[in-house]
Parts: structure tokens; C-alpha cells; sequence
């Protein structure tokens, strides 16, 4: 029995102990997975309390993604250049970090959209933790070039730098996206939780394929990608599903079938 969980704060709403439920279901391992709210400021006393308990592992999710990295005592790439952790493995003395948002959504991009990033030009709204998670595993595809544009143009142009060794890479700020189509277009911004959309030129959307990483609903950026004859437009429940799959096949060996959990969760 995998003893895991998902902290966060707050939590209620969390989608994952269903996801992994339908995981433990399709594959046949047996998996307990909880929901934990941990105070904000303790989330060490209440991780170390579930691995004395017998925990296999634990997702993290908001706002103890840093604490976790911070917690852990081994790091993946993947985690440490993301600069922050999403999957706790629990191995021996080991606790482990790993960050599965980003091959989530590279998951997302290829199983399930038909989208290969080889030789495309992707551009990224947003130079906080979420495009920081995202940028090492779309730079392993291989991808033409990746823009970042951020609202403070420093954070970008930062980013941009930081991850100049993995590939192509440039930032700016959103006043200076062109009107030129590019290939694909990330929505990594926290604007849509307010209900917003940048006010960015609208010519690069046009045929492009346009990703939101938020879920479950309608955001401003896919109404702006439609209005503006995006080719694909997507939310990030596909990614979702992928990164806890990315997860489950960490801590368990096993590979789910995201597909049907996507398809159950959209229904
Ligand atoms: P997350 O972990 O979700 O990435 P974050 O690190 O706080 O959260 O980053 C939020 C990102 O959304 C930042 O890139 C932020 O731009 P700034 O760096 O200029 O603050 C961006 N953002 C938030 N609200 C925005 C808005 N209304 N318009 C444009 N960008 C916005």
C-alpha cells in the first residue's frame, strides 16, 4: 500500500485524490491518498508527521511548492531548475524532489493535442513559478525558440539567461510582443485568477496553438485566442492529469491511462 498525499493550503478543492484513485484503479497498485491542509508557516512539522507515519510520498501543491524544495534532501534536474518542488519521494533516509509540472505539460502537448515542440517558436506570458517550471522540459523538445514576456520585463530577460544553456532562449516584456504569428502560445500568467488577460498584440495568435495552464473553465486568454483565430486553443486540465501521472509513475513504477482520466474529468 502507497501511503501519499497532497498539501496545500488552502485544499479543499484539490482534484487530485480522484485523479490518483482512478490511477490506483486502472493500474492495480494500491494507493491511499489523502488531502492535508497545513498551516502556511508549517508545513515541515506536518510533512515530517506523514513520513513518520509510513508515507510513501506527497504531491504539494500552492503555497508550499518552495517549502518542499526547501525540505527536501535530494533534487531531480527537473526540481532544481524549476526552483521549486511539486513530488516528495520518500526513500530510505531519502526524501526526494521532483517537479512534474512541466513534463505535465509537455505531456499534455504531445499525448493528447498532437502538438510536437521540435522546431517550433513558443512564446511564454509570464516570468514567475509557473513558467520557471515549465522552461527545462519544453527546452528538451527542442524547440526553435522560446520567448518569454512578462509584464516586469526584468524577470523575463533573468529567465531568459538563466536557462540560455538548454536552448534558445529570450525575454522581454509583454509591451514588446510583435504582431508576428509564432507557433505556440503559454499562458503562465496569474491574470486570469483576477479575471484578466495582458493587453498584448493579438497577431501572434493568429492559426497559433494557444495553452492556458489554468483549468476548468473558460479563462480571458482562451476568449482572446478564439477572438483572435488561434488554431488549438486548450485549458491545463490535460496537463493536470499528466503531472499526476508523471507522479504516480514516480513513486509507484506504474503508467495510468490519462486519456480516460481526462475524458472522466471533463464529464
Ligand atoms: P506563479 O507561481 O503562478 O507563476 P508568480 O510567481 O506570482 O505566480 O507569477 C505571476 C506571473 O503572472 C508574473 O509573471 C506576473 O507578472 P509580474 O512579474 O510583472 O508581476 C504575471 N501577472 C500577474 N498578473 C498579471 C496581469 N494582470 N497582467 C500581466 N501579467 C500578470
Amino acid at each position: 500500500m502507497y501511503k501519499l498525499a497532497v498539501f496545500g493550503n488552502p485544499i479543499e478543492h484539490s482534484l487530485s485524490p480522484d485523479i490518483h484513485a482512478q490511477f490506483a484503479q486502472q493500474t492495480g497498485v494500491e494507493v491511499d491518498y489523502q488531502k492535508i491542509l497545513a498551516p502556511v508557516n508549517d508545513f515541515s512539522q506536518f510533512a515530517t508527521a506523514f513520513i513518520h507515519k509510513g508515507a510513501s510520498g506527497f504531491n504539494v501543491t500552492v503555497p508550499f511548492k518552495l517549502d518542499a524544495f526547501n525540505f527536501a534532501t535530494e533534487l531531480t534536474l527537473n526540481a532544481k531548475t524549476a526552483g521549486a518542488v511539486n513530488t516528495i519521494k520518500i526513500q530510505g533516509s531519502k526524501i526526494i524532489g521532483e517537479n512534474t509540472d512541466g513534463i505535465g505539460l509537455v505531456n499534455d502537448l504531445t499525448n493528447h493535442l498532437n502538438i510536437e515542440l521540435e522546431n517550433k517558436v513558443v512564446l511564454i506570458l509570464g516570468a514567475g513559478g509557473a513558467t520557471q517550471g515549465i522552461l527545462l522540459p519544453i527546452l528538451s523538445k527542442n524547440p526553435k525558440r522560446v520567448m518569454i514576456a512578462n509584464r516586469t520585463a526584468s524577470k523575463a530577460e533573468k529567465l531568459a539567461r538563466d536557462f540560455a544553456k538548454y536552448g534558445k532562449t529570450c525575454g522581454f516584456g509583454l509591451d514588446k510582443i510583435k504582431d508576428d504569428p509564432v507557433d505556440i502560445i503559454i499562458n503562465a500568467t496569474s491574470a486570469s485568477l483576477a479575471g484578466k488577460m495582458p493587453d498584448i498584440a493579438s497577431g501572434c495568435a493568429n492559426h497559433a496553438i494557444c495553452y492556458d495552464l489554468m483549468y476548468g473553465q473558460q479563462t480571458p486568454f482562451m476568449d482572446w485566442a478564439k477572438a483572435n483565430n488561434a488554431a488549438v486553443i486548450a485549458d491545463g486540465l490535460g496537463m493536470l492529469v499528466e503531472q499526476a501521472a508523471s507522479s504516480f509513475e514516480f513513486w509507484t513504477g506504474a503508467t495510468p491511462d490519462t486519456r480516460t482520466v481526462i475524458k472522466n474529468l471533463r464529464s
